[in-house]
């Protein structure tokens, strides 16, 4: 069995995100509000296509109940989404899905993991050694 597929906490598995998985994963992104369900398919089908994008689902029996979507740049992870399924949060499925993104970036060579973060969710990254640093994030929508 590949080390991505090994189950350290109980049935838990976190592995590569597939197109079966699609479905699930964006419904967890939507339900969560952090994405719109319009067009959320094929985006992460864009992701998934590319060659360091790090898609990752935690699968516990038939259940999809976390998602991840990273792209490595070379230099650093970039995390655009982490979510649990509603319902499934602090059981610890969180930290497993970036404990594989801190294994899976070290692999490559990266040397940290960015991510934005909602205020709300400030707290669950500091839990595993984020910091803030002194830079700001600016957006300009097109
Ligand atoms: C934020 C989220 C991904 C965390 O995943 P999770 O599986 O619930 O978190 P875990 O159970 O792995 O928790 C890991 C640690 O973070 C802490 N933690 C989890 N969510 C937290 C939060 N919102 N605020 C503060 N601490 C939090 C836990 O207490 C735990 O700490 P411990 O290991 O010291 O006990 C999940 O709650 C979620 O999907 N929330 C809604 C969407 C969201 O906010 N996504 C992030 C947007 S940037």
């Amino acid at each position: 069995m590949p080390d991505e597929e090994k189950a350290p906490h109980g049935q838990r598995v976190i592995r590569t995100m597939t197109g079966n998985d699609l479905e699930s994963a964006c419904r967890i992104l939507v339900d969560q509000g952090l994405c719109a369900a319009e067009g959320l398919p094929q985006r992460i089908s864009t992701t998934m296509g590319m060659a360091n994008a790090d898609c990752l689902v935690a699968e516990e029996g038939d259940a999809i109940v976390g998602v991840t979507v990273s792209v490595f740049d070379g230099f650093t992870s970039f995390v655009s989404y982490v979510a649990v399924a509603p319902g499934a949060e602090r059981q610890g499925t969180g930290r497993q899905m970036m404990d594989e993104l801190v294994r899976r970036t070290k692999s490559r060579g990266g040397r940290n993991i960015v991510v934005a973060s909602w205020l709300s969710a400030v707290g669950f990254y500091e839990s595993m050694e984020f910091r803030m640093p002194g830079s700001v994030f600016l957006v300009r929508d097109i």
